[in-house]
Parts: structure tokens; sequence; C-alpha cells
């Protein structure tokens, strides 16, 4: 397709790297066609991230479009790109004022996406957790999601824990996610089934 691939998150290159490099070419337009699924940045991270970027680049910065939705079937590329929406529409750029403050969670679920609980499975645990907590009713001001390296316990992989209550779950596979959101994140009770018992040291 001819096209550069960039990440919004947890690799490399990321967008604004690869915006550098393509407006130092001399590139006028840009088109952005998000890849991915439901538990990742969706298209309004793109456009928001894409403006930010423009933003700071200022004056001779090319034009960034954003296409509407993701690619899901490589047939929808040409017709995305042909209906790219700049992210200038209705403005000087996207801005997420929003973004100023924390949410305002209960709960700030911790994921494991370090090497061992990566090769057991934690991205489907990720995924299943959003799902289940979009389901349950619960945005980021409820319950802030965050994937994190190595949390150390490997041999209980896939590992979650929960914040502020500090509890540690072991072995949270998809279906044991669901568990976690029903029982502790809207029950308020901690899974005792899947709990990894750590003990603070005194002092
Ligand atoms: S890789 Fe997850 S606890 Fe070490």
């Amino acid at each position: 397709m001819g096209a550069e691939l960039a990440f919004l998150q947890l690799a490399s290159p990321g967008l604004s790297e690869v915006l550098d490099r393509l407006a130092a070419s001399g590139v006028e337009r840009v088109v952005l066609v998000g890849v991915g699924d439901v538990s990742g940045p969706g298209v309004s991270w793109l456009r928001r991230v894409a403006a930010d970027w423009w933003r700071g680049f200022g004056e001779g910065a090319p034009v960034v479009a954003t296409a509407s939705s993701f690619l899901v079937d490589e047939a929808e590329w040409a017709g995305l790109v042909a209906r790219a929406r700049p992210i200038t529409d209705g403005g000087p750029g996207l801005r997420s004022p929003v973004w100023e403050e924390p949410p305002a969670h209960r709960h700030q679920v911790l994921v494991c996406r370090g090497p061992r609980c990566t090769a057991a499975g934690s991205a489907g645990t990720w995924r299943a957790l959003v799902l289940a907590l979009m389901a349950a009713g619960l945005g980021d001001d409820d319950v802030l999601v965050t994937q994190t390296g190595c949390l150390f316990p490997c041999n209980r992989a896939p590992v979650v824990s929960v914040q502020p209550d500090d509890v540690w779950y072991s072995r949270v596979d998809e279906a044991a996610t669901a568990e976690v959101v029903a029982e502790h994140l809207v029950g308020g009770a901690p899974v005792a089934r899947l709990r990894l018992r750590r003990e603070p040291r005194d002092g």
C-alpha cells in the first residue's frame, strides 16, 4: 500500500517521529489510517495526537487528515483514504481539555505486558478487561486501565493489580477477567480465588 507504519503507544516508531520524518522530506499531505481493535486507542486518539504534533510543528506543517474509522478489511483502504478528514476541520486543530487533569477514577488497573505476561496471553487479558468494563458501563472516570512493563511475580503470569486497593491477581486469563470486573470493580469485593498475596515490608 506504500504506507508508513507508526505506533500510537508502546512501540517505535511513534507517530510524531514518523510525521517529523515525512514533513522533513517535503511531503505536503499525510493521511492517517488507524489499524487496531476496540481495546486500543481509537480514531479520536489518532486525531488528537496528530493535532498536537501539527500545532507543535507550526508553519509549513503538511496537511494531516485522518480516516473516519479503522481499517478492518484491506479492500476499504482506498475509500478510507479518499474520505479522510483534515484534523483542522472545525478549527485550528483538535484540543483535549480533559487531558489537562487526571481522571477522577475510583480504581486503576495495572495489566502487566512484560515479557512473561505477554507470552502468557496478557494482550487477551487487556482486551477482555476493556470489553468487560465497557459492557459494565465503566469508563476512564471509574476505572483507569494501564498497561505496564514487568510487575515482578512473573511465575504468576498474567499478572494484574488493582489500585488503590493494593490487590494483586495472578493467572488472570480472559475468563478470570470477567470475575475481576464483576466481583471487584463492580461489586467491590476482591476475587479470593485469583488473589496473589503481597506482604508489604514494615518500614
Ligand atoms: S512479566 Fe508480568 S510480572 Fe513479570
